[in-house]
This record gives C-alpha cells, structure tokens and sequence, in this order.
C-alpha cells in the first residue's frame, strides 16, 4: 500500500512543452499494424505507469473507470482510435468536444492529462495518446472486476479531429436497432461484437436528459408493470422529472453500479433498460439476433467477458489511414 498512496500523491506537474522536442521517435514500421512489444524498448514502463495512475484514478472514484472506457469508445468511432476526441476546440481547429454525442458528457480528460504527464516525463514524445486510452481503457475494466486482455499498441494521433463524423458516427440512445447495427457495421464490428461492447453500460451513468424519454416512454411496456420495476421507475421518475434535472444521473447497471460483470444484460431480460438503445438489443422486434445474444450473456458471465475482450481489441484496432504523430500534449497538437 506504501508505493501505491505514495504514487496516489504524485501531482508533480511537469509541463509537456518542456519536454516536447528532445526525443525524436525513430519507429519506421507499417503504422496500421499494431503490435504487443511497440513499446518494450522505447518506454518498457508504459503500461505499469497508466496503470498506477489508473489505480490511483479508480480508488478515489469507481466513475473515473466509466469515463475512460467511454472516451476510447469515442475515440475509436470518430476517425479511428487516433486521440481525436482528446482535442480541445482552438482557434484553428474545431474539436469533437462539442458534438451532441459528447457534450456536457464526456468526462475523465483530466485524468487523461495526468497520465500523459507521468508517461512524457518517463518517456518523453514516445506513447500516444491513442494508446494511452486504448490501454487505460483496458485496466478501467479490469479495476472494477472486469476481464483482461492484451492491448496492441502502436497508434499515432491524430492531428485533426472531426466534429461532424462525431455527430453522424457515434450511436444514439434514440437510435433505433438497424441505426445502431449499422453504426457498428460501418466501422468492421459485427452485431455480437455491438452486443457486446454495449455491455460496457454495466458501469457508469447517464444523464436524466439521456433517459427521459425512455422513463415516461415504454419503460412500462417493456418491464411489464412488475412491482419492483414499479417501485425502480418511479425512483428514476423522481430524479428525472419530466422537464428540468437535465444533468441529475443514474446508473445504467442499478444492481452492481460499480463492477463490470454481465447484470446489465440481466435488467435487459427484465425490460428494465436505462436507455433506449440498451433496451432495444432486448425488445425490438427487429431483434432476433440481438436478443439471443442478451440472453447469452445473462447466463454465461465467462462467455461476456471473452466476447468483450475480443471486440475491444476488434474496436481497439479501428486506425486512422492518414497517421499522424504523438501528441506531446493529448489536447493539442504538436506545433
Ligand atoms: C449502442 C451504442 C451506444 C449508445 C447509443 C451509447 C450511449 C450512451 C449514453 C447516452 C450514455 C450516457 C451519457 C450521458 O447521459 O451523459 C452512455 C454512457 C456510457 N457508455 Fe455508452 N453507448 C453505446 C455504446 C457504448 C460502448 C460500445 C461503450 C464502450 C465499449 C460504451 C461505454 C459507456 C460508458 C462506460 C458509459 C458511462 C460513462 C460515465 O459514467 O461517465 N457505450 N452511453
Ligand atoms: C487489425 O487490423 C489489421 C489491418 O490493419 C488486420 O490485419 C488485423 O487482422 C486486425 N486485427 C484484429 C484483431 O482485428
């Protein structure tokens, strides 16, 4: 425990800038294949050191873990897991931040930040933060009792962003079931591969303004009028009055809010779905393949984290053709 509060306290802020231009990175190979041992001569102590800062991150709030499992989601959909999302809105480029999918609800850049900042003074100008995200993604997981996996690493960050490939890629929680089957396709992941990672809603919250419609829509309908889904609706009603409390949240995984393990697939057997597009995968009518999967997962928690892991490297391996650098600092790019 002594190392770890003692790395806890470790708020050392050393200024990327400084760093920036000494280390010049000689990697000279296909920049679309990505590979386990990238970093094993250039930055040996890469994941150790995303994963203290994790721990750190994760210790002090199980929510940090929600927010950087997202932010990698949201990275990989928009251009490709290439830091897009990490960029800040300048005078000179517009950021992704801002996008209706992200706005007032992407969270964790700060943790983002410090991680960066551990990784740049032990290995200055050489770990993406692409990578960054991909293998902070993976101990999220892992931290709160979620599945291991190895992380390919070797991704370069972008540098430009794309606000409206934010707005069109990225699913939506009215989205219906071919809409968000088709968001997956278009980006090589298969409907078990969506199913899946969807199963990442066993962490985390969301906003009433993402559930409203939801709680005073079908929730009734799919849950079946049972007594306990009674009871847990008019709880959500109650945080989520149907105009104002916009930013009050709730969990999606109400049983286990803060370990990943496959119960969110057990409230979508329920009808109990937060979110619209979660309840979908369960209900829709369209859903023969989805639902199977569902249940799949309800039963089996070894045959979810299996799936899981395999469709985050699937997701993880997403690239950005047009390359680009490492960012010294993940908000900007390198001037
Ligand atoms: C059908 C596709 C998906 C839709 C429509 C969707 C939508 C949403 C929405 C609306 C929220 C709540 C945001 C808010 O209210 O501020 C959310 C939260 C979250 N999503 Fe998804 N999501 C999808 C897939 C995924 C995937 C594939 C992952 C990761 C592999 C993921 C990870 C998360 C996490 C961890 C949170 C909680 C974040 C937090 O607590 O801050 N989602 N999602
Ligand atoms: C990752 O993408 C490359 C092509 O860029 C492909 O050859 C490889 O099979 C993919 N790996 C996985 C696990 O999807």
């Amino acid at each position: 425990m002594a190392t770890l509060s003692q790395s806890c306290l470790n708020l050392l802020f050393i200024s990327a800038a400084m760093l920036a231009v000494i280390f010049s990175n000689s990697q000279a190979q296909d920049q679309s294949e990505l590979s386990l041992d990238y970093y094993s001569k250039t930055c040996p102590t890469a994941e150790s050191i995303v994963k203290t800062e994790m721990t750190c991150a994760v210790q002090n709030d199980p929510r940090n873990a929600a927010a950087i499992l997202r932010l990698h989601f949201h990275d990989c959909f928009v251009q490709g897991c290439d830091g897009s999302v990490l960029l800040d809105d300048t005078y000179s480029l517009q950021g992704e931040k801002e996008a209706s999918q992200n706005a007032n609800s992407l969270i964790g850049f700060d943790i983002v930040d410090k991680i960066k900042n551990q990784l740049e003074s032990e290995c200055p100008g050489v770990v993406s933060c692409a990578d960054l995200l991909a293998i902070a993604a993976r101990d999220a997981v892992l931290l709160v009792g979620g599945p291991y996996w190895d992380v390919p690493v070797g991704r370069k960050d972008s540098t430009t962003a794309s606000f409206s490939a934010a707005d069109t890629d990225l699913p939506a929680v009215d989205h219906g079931l071919v809409t968000l089957i088709s968001k997956f396709l278009a980006k090589g992941l298969s409907v078990t591969d969506m199913v899946a990672l969807v199963g990442a809603h066993t962490i985390g919250k969301a906003r009433c303004a993402s559930f409203r419609d939801r709680i005073y829509g079908d929730f009734e309908i799919t849950s079946g009028m049972e007594l306990t889904s009674e009871t847990y609706l008019s709880s959500l009603q109650s945080t989520c009055p149907r105009s104002g409390g916009d930013e009050n949240t709730s969990p999606m995984d109400n049983i286990t809010p803060n370990l990943f393990d496959n119960n969110f697939y057990r409230i979508l057997l329920h009808g109990e779905g937060l979110l619209n597009s979660d309840q979908e995968l369960y209900s829709s009518w369209l859903g023969f393949e989805t639902a199977s999967l569902v249940q799949k997962y309800a039963l089996d928690p070894i045959a979810f984290f299996n799936q899981f892991s395999e469709s985050m490297v699937k997701m993880g391996n997403i690239t950005n053709p047009a390359g680009g650098e490492v960012r010294n600092n993940c908000r900007f790019v390198n001037s």
